[in-house]
């Protein structure tokens, strides 16, 4: 039987666990995550435990990084089934803060990482990466930790938090881990909970229709002509497209024409769900 998870809800028990781990000579890994855990999360515990002696991780829903008309109050919430699912993984702590820790009364400070939160998920997002931005930098000064690990899922999300750790000097190794999909290839993502049995069986196509772009470029098609032919396809199953596009894969610049390195990416709505996925190109393995 797997030992149950010591769970800490504040930054006060938090830091003197972590400062003894450190004072006998281990490292620390931190896992940010939002609950819901699902084999993508488990994936992100395995590799922190790879990389470091002691997994943090964290579940805090962060009501900053959702909009006005999102899913900040429907978004899975299940924290004995979600501690169960860490312990299991090997997670040594969990970090468990209430909205009043992480945002006591009087709390004013937002951080703004600047061109790259502006556009793909940005542009349909407003403020989105600005709360990711402001709970990440304040997870990784309350737990202090040597690595922290985040999902290429969220690719828009991992490239802003490589930034934000660089120019403020927080000193920790970003680490990113690769999307895990389902047999037929869909990212999987806690908002997949959301699918309905037909729109389930139509997600799949997000994935490969982005994986037919990368295997287009690689082929020599020009970027803009790939993602024209992919937005059709989309939108022919039944999505509304957000975006479809090819960008450097470290400075999300946009890139035409043909291209040697890039990352597709894509973020669509199927029904009520907002589903995003990326692939690099060339694709990896
Ligand atoms: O990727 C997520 O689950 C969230 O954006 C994160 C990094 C935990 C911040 O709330």
């Amino acid at each position: 039987m797997t030992r149950a998870i010591h769970i800490v809800r504040t930054v006060q028990d938090l830091r003197p666990r972590i400062a003894a781990w450190r004072q006998a000579g281990e490292t620390v890994a931190l896992v940010p995550t939002m609950g819901a855990i699902h084999a993508g999360h488990l994936s992100l515990v395995t590799l922190a435990k790879d990389k470091a002696d002691r997994v943090v991780t964290s579940l805090f829903v962060n009501p900053l990084q959702f909009g006005p008309r999102e899913d900040f109050h429907a978004y899975p919430r299940d924290e004995a089934r979600d501690s169960a699912a860490l312990a299991a993984a090997g997670s040594d702590l969990l970090y468990a803060p209430d909205a009043g820790e992480m945002y006591p009364p009087g709390f004013s400070t937002k951080v703004n990482v600047g061109d790259l939160t502006e556009d793909l998920c940005g542009a349909a997002r407003p403020n989105h990466f600005d709360g990711v931005a402001t709970v990440v930098a304040k997870l990784l000064l309350q737990c202090a930790p040597d690595k922290a690990i985040f999902g290429e899922k969220d690719y828009q999300q991992l490239l802003i938090i490589r930034r934000l750790v660089r120019d403020l000097n927080i000193p920790v190794e970003i680490i990113g881990a690769p999307i895990v999909r389902e047999d037929d290839g869909l990212a999987l993502s806690s908002r997949n909970a959301y699918l309905s049995p037909d729109e389930r069986k139509i997600a799949p196509l997000l994935s490969q229709t982005i994986h037919d772009v990368a295997v287009d470029l690689a082929g020599g098609r020009g970027a803009d002509d790939a993602v024209v032919a992919a937005r059709f396809k989309l939108e022919a199953a039944g999505f509304r497209v957000d975006y479809v596009a090819v960008r450097d894969p470290e400075t999300l610049k946009p890139l035409y024409g043909p291209v040697k390195r890039a990352r597709v990416l894509a973020a669509v709505h199927l029904g009520k769900t907002r589903l995003i996925d990326n692939v690099p190109v060339p694709l990896a393995g």
